[in-house]
């Protein structure tokens, strides 16, 4: 469901702000950790929710599009190997990262699936 996409997109962006007020806060490394493995959780649900979608509707972009979500994934587990060797400054790192992942994703990913669905 459509909706769904959106109301996952709200809580990622929802979770990515309690990041940055950690962040902002100069709070530890293992209140960021947790936060970052929640955001993790919510993203593979939500991935999991659009392969589904772009399954059911034969997406004809579904092998590229799954194909970001995993290079997602990927920086994202490096993230939290150098979150957990105490690189220091790299919680700022995510955060912009994450920012920006997550607005070029949905503007130049998600909005075509959606486009699509709704064509349907
Ligand atoms: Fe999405
Ligand atoms: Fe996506």
């Amino acid at each position: 469901m459509i909706e769904e996409i959106d109301s996952d997109h709200a809580r990622i962006i929802e979770l990515i702000n309690n990041l940055e007020m950690l962040v902002s806060t100069g709070s530890g490394s293992s209140p960021i950790m947790e936060i970052l493995s929640t955001i993790i959780d919510e993203f593979e649900h939500h991935f999991e929710n659009e392969a589904c979608l772009m399954n059911s509707a034969r997406y004809a972009h579904r092998d590229e599009h799954i194909s970001i979500h995993g290079v997602l994934f990927d920086k994202l587990s490096r993230f939290v190997y150098l979150l957990e060797t105490g690189d220091s400054g790299v919680d700022r790192l995510i955060l912009e990262f994450l920012n920006s992942w997550i607005n070029f994703h949905v503007v130049e990913y998600d909005k075509k699936l959606a486009q699509t669905l709704l064509r349907r």
